[in-house]
């Protein structure tokens, strides 16, 4: 294995990059050039398909099985839905919002042209808030982006139509020497570390692919027609998970915590129609590899979100299907936190069962004869 790639270090300058990207669902192109630009050396195949997830192969030294490494690429944003006589943009939510902490971010819009544009929300000033608006939270539906313009036609000119996609204007920020900050780690966390993994491993048996989707915070969409297209003999699933171990919350509803290691997924959704109960013997080799190499990692049951491996698992006739998550505080926040070293610990867990899984037992999860 080429340890750098699974290291603190590339893998911070690559978060970095990739999370300060701009990238809504269905507006994924500058992620994805990036990707392209990690992976297509160390790979022997890289194309994309026309909603445009990315794939990498890497060719095993056995063959006969392939896994598939996935994150996805979109981050949640707005769209603009309207534009006013004044020049205030409406906008609807591109996945799963929260009105708590929208108010008075930074935005940027893309522009026709692929410049981004620089806008905050409008947020309400206390002097002028009625007593009972005070303690209310403005509905998503309230937002309203000011770019400074003052009528329609300079946002017209500036090249901002209905249409347009928004994503939080935010930076990287280090607060200690193991804790990032940043904006759209759901899920470029996952996606550094399976870069890093794919990057990292070699003499692999299975055949591996790298798979970046696309449109995973609107519906899992991408996953769907990419796990159809390559038809792999199991997949692993890197997203962030939450973890809610801060004030306010109890501990049995922590889902997990940060500094913890990986979090190996068991379930999620459990109550619901739709979420992933993970393959069985998979989860429990994720969790053997880690055990062996002294990896501490932690078992998850997210009650309430799902991921794409969830699609990928439902796929033609099922396809084994496990997470890996990077714990995460304030997921779909502009601030979201995590660890360094839990990162490091997802992408060398992803390496490390890359390398040592065999092609016989991978294909062997797919169908056993009974009789
Ligand atoms: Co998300
Ligand atoms: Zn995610």
């Amino acid at each position: 294995m080429k340890g750098g790639f699974v290291g603190k270090e590339y893998l911070l300058g690559l978060l970095r990059s990739l999370s300060e990207s701009f990238g809504p669902s269905g507006f994924e192109d500058a992620v994805r050039e990036i990707v392209i630009k990690e992976v297509e050396s160390v790979a022997d195949s890289v194309w994309v398909d026309s909603m445009g997830n990315l794939f990498a192969l890497k060719r095993g030294r056995k063959g006969g099985a392939s896994l598939m490494l996935t994150a996805h690429m979109d981050e949640i944003g707005f769209i603009v839905t309207h534009v006013d006589n004044r020049g205030f943009l409406r906008v609807a939510p591109i996945g799963g919002q929260s009105p708590r902490v929208i108010q008075g971010q930074r935005v940027l819009v893309r522009a026709r042209d692929g410049s981004l544009v620089k806008g905050v929300i409008g947020s309400k000033p206390p002097h002028v808030m009625k007593p009972d608006e005070a303690k209310q939270c403005p509905e998503v539906r309230d937002v309203y982006i000011d770019v400074g313009a003052t009528s329609a036609q300079e946002v017209e000119r500036i090249g901002i139509t209905v249409g347009s996609p928004v994503a939080f204007e935010r930076g990287l920020e280090r607060l200690n020497e193991d804790t990032v900050v940043g904006k759209a780690f759901d899920d470029r966390a996952g996606l550094a570390a399976v870069i890093g993994a794919f990057k990292a491993v070699e003499d692999q048996a299975v055949d591996v692919y790298l798979v970046a989707t696309v449109q995973e915070e609107v519906g899992l969409r991408g996953a769907q027609v990419a796990a159809y297209k390559i038809s792999p003999s199991a997949a692993i699933g890197v997203d962030t998970t939450i973890a809610a171990d801060v004030p306010g919350n109890e501990e049995r509803d922590w889902v997990t915590r940060l500094g913890a290691g990986p979090a190996i997924k068991v379930a999620d959704n459990p109550a619901s129609f739709y979420g992933l109960m993970a393959n069985r013997p998979l989860r429990e080799k994720l969790e053997e590899v880690a055990r062996s190499h002294g990896i501490p990692y932690q078992l998850e049951v997210l009650q309430g979100g799902t991921t794409d491996a969830s699609a990928i698992a439902l796929t033609k006739e099922g396809i084994p299907a496990a997470v890996v998550s990077v714990p995460t505080r304030y997921v779909h926040s502009p601030s979201e936190v995590l660890r360094l070293s839990d990162l490091e610990g997802v992408a060398k867990l992803l390496a490390l069962f890359t390398e040592e899984v065999s092609p016989d037992w991978l294909a062997g999860l797919s169908t056993s004869r009974v009789k």
